[in-house]
Order: structure tokens, then C-alpha cells, then sequence
């Protein structure tokens, strides 16, 4: 599978190379003053996603995370708070802003969604449209005729070879979702195969293509 499965149209952008997808400096003609929200997953692949918070911060977005009850068993929430300088939203149940229901106001204020990395079961909640972490809730309260959601998979080989996790796959896409890879090559538990997630550059060119569409 290649790196970036969403239908991207070229642009000047595509002739950038992957530094440039990690400079700040380039990254802030596409992204500055943006609204983006960046939603964690439980997999290892979370440690890419702290590059991706602080390039975006640095270029000038703003960031918000929310992260799934598993993924804050891998990083924690004062990382992604340090890195995106805004309040990170680990539960549903907890309402740091004074809005009220909050998942309504920050799905609104979104212009766009990464869900990096976007586990087997996260990908199978997207589909079945579940809601029982904040970050599905926030997603479905997101309009996504208005807000492209990108997401970039990650997981082991095998589990990206079930059945029923091609299925959802491809559900994601006929419902509208960007995927961004999964890559093939080395993963963490000593595999080699699909199922790795797309680095920081892909993911925000990713990111940039599927928001001017
Ligand atoms: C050490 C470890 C690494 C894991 N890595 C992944 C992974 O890369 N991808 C994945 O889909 N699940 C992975 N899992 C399993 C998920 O964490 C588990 O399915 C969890 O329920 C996902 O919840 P979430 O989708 O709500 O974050 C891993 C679990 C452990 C213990």
C-alpha cells in the first residue's frame, strides 16, 4: 500500500520534499492560524505524533489533542499539552472549557482532523460510528462535509491483513475518510510488513492536500 491512499490533486506543494514537510517555516504558508485537532490512538506509533503536534504548533496552528484512554498508556497528556500549548482532552467526562456539551464546540471549531495513530479498534469505531471515547465523540460531532478527516493506520502486519480490519478500511474510505499509508517495512514488535504508520512529513502533506480539496 502506498504511503498516501486519499485521491490528492498536485499542486506547487507536491514538488516540496519530505524536510520541507517538517520545516516550520514551509509548514506555516499551509497551516498557520489553522484550527487542528490531532486525535491519539493507543499504538506505539504515538511517539511520531509528538513531531507532528510541534511542527504544527511551531507553524503556527492551533492544536488541540485528544487522546483515547490507551493512548495516554504510551505518552502521556502533559507531553502533547507541553508540545500544542492548549489543554489535552482525555475523557468525556471532564469539561475543561466552560461550553457545554464540549465535544459540540470543538468538533465546530475545527478545520481539519489527524487521527495518527489510528489503531485497528479506533478505525473500527469510526465506522460503526462509536462514541464512547472523547476522541470518537469529538469525531462524530465533527461535519465532515466542511472538516476533512485524515487518518493514518497503524499496526502490526497481521492485524492489518484481517479480514475484518480491510473491511473497515475500506468502509472508511467509501464513507469519506483520507487514509494516509499505512507504510511497509520494520514495526515495533519485530515485524516486517504493512501496517506502519506514515511518518510526520506524509502525514501533514496528508493533512495539507486533504484541506484543499
Ligand atoms: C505495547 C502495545 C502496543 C500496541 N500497539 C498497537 C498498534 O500499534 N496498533 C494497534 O492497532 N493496536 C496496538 N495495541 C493495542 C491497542 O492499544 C488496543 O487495541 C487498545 O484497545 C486500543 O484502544 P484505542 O483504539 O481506544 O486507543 C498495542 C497494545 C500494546 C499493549
Amino acid at each position: 500500500m502506498s504511503d498516501n491512499n486519499n485521491q490528492c490533486s498536485s499542486n506547487d506543494s507536491d514538488q516540496a520534499n519530505d524536510q520541507d514537510w517538517l520545516d516550520p517555516v514551509f509548514l506555516r504558508t499551509h497551516f498557520n492560524d489553522k484550527s487542528i485537532m490531532v486525535g491519539v490512538s493507543g499504538g506505539i506509533a504515538v511517539y511520531k505524533v509528538c513531531t507532528i503536534v510541534s511542527r504544527l504548533a511551531q507553524a503556527g496552528a492551533n492544536v488541540t489533542v485528544a487522546m483515547t484512554p490507551a493512548a495516554t498508556k504510551f505518552v502521556t497528556p502533559i507531553t502533547f499539552q507541553a508540545l500544542s500549548g492548549n489543554p489535552v482532552y482525555t475523557t468525556s467526562w471532564e469539561h475543561i472549557e466552560s461550553q457545554d456539551p464540549q465535544h459540540i464546540s470543538l468538533a465546530d471549531r475545527c478545520d481539519a482532523v489527524l487521527v495518527a495513530p489510528c489503531t485497528m479498534n479506533t478505525l473500527a469505531n469510526l465506522v460503526q460510528g462509536r462514541t464512547d471515547d472523547v476522541l470518537t465523540l469529538i469525531l462524530s460531532a465533527v461535519d465532515r462535509k466542511r472538516v476533512p478527516v485524515v487518518l493514518a493506520p497503524a499496526m502490526n502486519d497481521a492485524m492489518w491483513s484481517q479480514p475484518s480490519n480491510l473491511r473497515n478500511v475500506e468502509l472508511a474510505v467509501t464513507d469519506g475518510f483520507t487514509l494516509v499509508g499505512p507504510g511497509v517495512g520494520w514495526q515495533a514488535c519485530r515485524h516486517s510488513g504493512t501496517g506502519r504508520m506514515s511518518e510526520p512529513a506524509d502525514c501533514l502533506k496528508a493533512l495539507q492536500q486533504a484541506m484543499k480539496e
